[in-house]
């Protein structure tokens, strides 16, 4: 079931001082809020804490054993819901999956087999990871059902570069009130495809397909997140022949048959700029073992322009606030090797301490500023442009949807009763209610546990001020 809005809802979801305490119980009574944590802000964050693999590599990695004919092990799985939900979708196909040790996952695909819809919605909407399962399935099965999609409510999220890229490999997408049902009566035949925008969902959604359809696919403007590069990595091991050429271009030869893998997953780009970002707004001093440089460098620059202090050290990245004036920036979310949109919300809280003006032009999703409402109940001076900032200087393409957030700082935050409406919002929440001086009450928390793992334990491990009533 999507995440739903709270009772009394405005614009972006939620009106934070609005929640009373009867409407609160009256939710909980309904179990929507169905755990909640309670801060008490203004205290540094200071320890080490340990990331695993990515959210968004370790789920299409688990897609991908769906391909081999032989077992695969996946090891650095974090335990997020996320994990659950594609994992209880290769159990619905027949897939055998184990777990001998915490963060390792083996796959045993040897009697992969067709499933209902019902069965196939049940464990659906939670997530837009069953849209993967389509060309790994047409291989295995002849056959995909793809339920309705979940995931974050940042933008309409279409899937039309998926199914147009299906029906580019020969198969045939029908859609009815069940969800989508797709064939390939004359099997899956390389292609040429040329993506719109170099989406993250869309590019995997080829290279899933074309690995073992007939022929060579050529894949123009793709997206070369780490993340795609990570699971090019794991095809590769598991027989795959695929080559990455200049100007987004990506080669994929396909072959008749492929084994299993064992691999490391990448670390969370995601989870680390997430706490570097915490480490900021609250003053705090964060080491963050299992982060590497290579993959965050874009990051880390925008973090040393806003002030921010790094050390990499062997076995992660220290983070933290020198103390001092934190100095504003002005933003462009892009596709890699750009500032990643998931990094932006995170860092706005640290912008709203930092003495002037920033700048934050969203340039991948379209609706991704709802959580800067409860940001300005809190004390924030964020003003969102819904049809963005025409005129100022950009170093990335301008896009017809577009949003820019003006943040001018450095305001007191203050504590106050928040609803977690997605997960990267979510967390900003939490960094903002750790910054705020006095209580806040942060409700929907189960949302964040679908991307960070053990983010208790984590925030406990930091010295948060919190009570947490899971
Ligand atoms: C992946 O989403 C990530 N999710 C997102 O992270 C991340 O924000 C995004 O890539 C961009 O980096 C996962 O990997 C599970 P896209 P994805 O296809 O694949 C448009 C998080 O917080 N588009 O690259 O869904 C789309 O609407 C999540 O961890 C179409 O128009 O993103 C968006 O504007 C949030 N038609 C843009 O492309 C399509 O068929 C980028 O989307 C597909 C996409």
């Amino acid at each position: 079931m999507a995440p739903q809005d709270p009772p009394s809802t405005t614009g972006s979801g939620y009106r934070v001082n609005a929640l009373t305490k009867d409407s609160l119980k009256a939710a909980q009574r309904v179990g929507m809020l169905s755990d909640q944590i309670v801060i008490n802000g203004g205290k540094p964050l200071k320890g080490t804490i340990e990331v695993r693999g990515a959210k968004n590599l370790v789920t299409k990695a688990m897609v991908a054993a769906l391909l081999g004919e032989t077992p695969s092990v996946l090891r650095g799985v974090p335990d997020i819901s996320d994990v659950q939900v594609v994992r209880g979708l290769l159990e619905v196909y027949g897939v055998g999956v184990t777990s001998p040790t915490p963060g390792e996952l083996h796959f045993d695909t040897s009697n992969v087999e067709k499933a209902h819809f019902a069965e196939i919605d049940a464990h659906a909407g939670a997530s837009r990871i069953p849209i993967l399962f389509c060309g790994p399935l047409l291989h295995r099965l002849g056959e995909a059902r793809i339920p309705d999609l979940g995931g974050c409510r940042i933008g309409d999220r279409p899937i039309d570069f998926h199914l147009d890229a299906l029906r580019a490999f020969g198969a045939v997408v029908d859609k009815s009130y069940e969800g989508i049902y797709i064939t390939a009566p004359d099997g899956l035949k390389g292609t040429e495809i040329e993506l719109p925008y170099p989406s993250v969902g869309a590019t995997e959604q080829v290279i899933l397909t074309a690995v073992r359809a007939k022929g060579t696919t050529e894949l123009r403007n793709a997206a070369i997140e780490p993340e795609i590069m990570d699971l090019i990595a794991i095809l590769q091991k598991m027989g795959a022949i695929i080559s990455l050429e200049a100007n987004r271009v990506i080669l994929i030869e396909g072959v008749d048959r492929l084994e299993g893998y064992s691999h490391d997953a990448l670390f969370d780009r995601n989870e680390v700029a997430s706490w570097a970002s915490a480490a900021l707004a609250t003053h705090g001093d964060i080491v963050v073992k299992g982060a590497r440089q290579a993959e965050m460098m874009t990051f880390l620059n925008v973090y040393r322009k806003v002030g921010g202090k790094f050390d990499i050290q062997d076995d992660g990245i220290r983070f933290w606030h020198p103390g001092g004036e934190l100095k504003p920036v002005t933003v462009e979310t892009d596709v890699h090797p750009g500032f990643m949109t998931d990094w932006q919300q995170p860092l706005i809280v640290a912008l709203t301490q930092a003495q002037g003006t920033s700048i934050v032009h969203e340039t991948v999703y379209e609706n991704r500023f709802g959580f800067t409402e409860a940001l300005g109940v809190m004390g924030a001076d964020i003003v969102v442009h819904t049809n963005g900032l025409p005129d100022h200087p950009r170093r990335v393409a301008r896009r017809d949807f577009e949003q820019a957030a003006v943040i001018t700082g450095p305001t007191p935050l203050h504590g106050a009763e928040l609803y977690v409406p997605d997960l990267r919002g979510g967390f900003s929440h939490l960094i903002a209610a750790l910054t705020a001086e006095g209580q806040s009450t942060i409700s929907n928390m189960g949302i964040i546990s679908r991307g960070y793992e053990h983010i208790i334990e984590k925030l406990a491990a930091l010295g948060a001020d919190f009570v947490y009533e899971g």
